[in-house]
């Protein structure tokens, strides 16, 4: 990652090293916090981000579900207000492809409740490049031996910083192990998804994903390719997918704001399909990078141009 010039914070954008909060604060302490990941492209049109409306909407659900007050600076902030401020902050940095708001307790506070503990707003911008690495020849995956934490635990429709242990540790355990990622089974034993990314299955003749259902975050580039891989003429299914069936499915591709269209080419050891990169994974990618760059307009309606 390389970090950007100003970091906007409570309604004022300020210089990156000065951008700090109190080791008291509630979120620092508890992981009482929201957040989001969103990328910026460069389009025929100029800069682009992709899907901001989506994420802004999707942030906003996770406060409602953790009840934090909007109110930042003095200001109270709807969707497009926090819309607005990221486009600024992107205004503001001259190297950006992804953007990261983050809304959380900040006051100091000790103990569990954080019922009148107040919240601010911060949106880091940066040149994050690619997330996970040169995928030409495939991701190795593992699976964790961490469980993707269900619905019961936490929020898991929702970004919520604390939750992002489980994602933390699950990373750990595939990079010692010499793997890119971890996929992660929920309570049930069925495949949910990965540290930071939502999966998919070619099986069959079919693309497969898991249901939101199974404590899966509804990934928006997850959303995104099960609209696009539907106008290309593939038969996709939200349905439930055992372990079994994703280690012998033809091809197996991860996605996410970060990671984009990533595909898998081994899990635990064993390799998937024929070891290299499938065709159709191949082909998705493609798209995806085609749409989210602005050069296929039938999804312009995604892309929320920065000027
Ligand atoms: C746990 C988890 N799953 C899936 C995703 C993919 O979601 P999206 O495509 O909205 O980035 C992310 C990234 O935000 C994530 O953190």
């Amino acid at each position: 990652m390389e970090k950007g010039e100003l970091i906007w914070l409570n309604g004022k954008l300020i210089k990156w090293d000065d951008a700090r909060i109190h080791v008291m604060s509630h979120g620092f302490n508890y992981g009482t916090g929201v957040f989001e990941g969103i990328r910026v492209y460069d389009t025929p049109k100029g800069k682009s981000v992709f899907r901001l409306k989506e994420h802004v909407h999707r942030m906003v659900g996770g406060c409602k579900i953790m009840g934090f007050d909007l109110e930042f600076g003095g200001k109270t902030y709807g969707e497009q207000e926090i819309y607005d401020a990221i486009m600024e902050t992107v205004r503001n940095n001259s190297n950006v492809d992804y953007v990261k708001p983050c809304i959380f307790l900040s006051g100091e506070e000790v103990g569990l409740n954080p019922v009148n503990v107040p919240s601010s707003m911060v949106i880091s911008a940066m040149f994050m490049g690619n997330y996970l690495g040169e995928s030409d020849n495939g991701m190795k995956l593992i699976t964790s031996s961490w469980q993707r934490p269900d619905n019961l635990c936490s929020p898991a429709g929702a970004k919520v910083n604390g939750s992002y242990i489980t994602s933390c540790l699950a990373k750990k355990e595939a990079v010692r192990q010499g793997a890119d990622e971890a996929v992660m089974l929920n309570s049930c034993g069925h495949v949910a998804e990965c540290t930071g990314e939502n999966i998919f299955v070619y099986r069959n003749g079919k693309i497969l994903t898991p249901l939101t259902s199974e404590s899966i975050l509804e990934g928006i580039t997850r959303n995104s390719i099960i609209e696009v891989a539907g106008d290309m003429g593939y038969t996709v299914e939200e349905t439930l997918i055992s372990r079994a069936q994703l280690i012998t499915a033809d091809e197996v591709w991860m996605t996410g704001t970060a990671a984009e269209v990533a595909p898998v080419t081994m899990i635990d050891g064993r390799a998937i399909g024929t070891g290299k990169v499938g065709k159709v994974s191949k082909e998705i990618g493609k798209k995806f990078h085609e749409v989210v760059t602005g050069k296929d307009l039938k999804y312009e309606k995604w892309l929320d141009y920065v000027n």
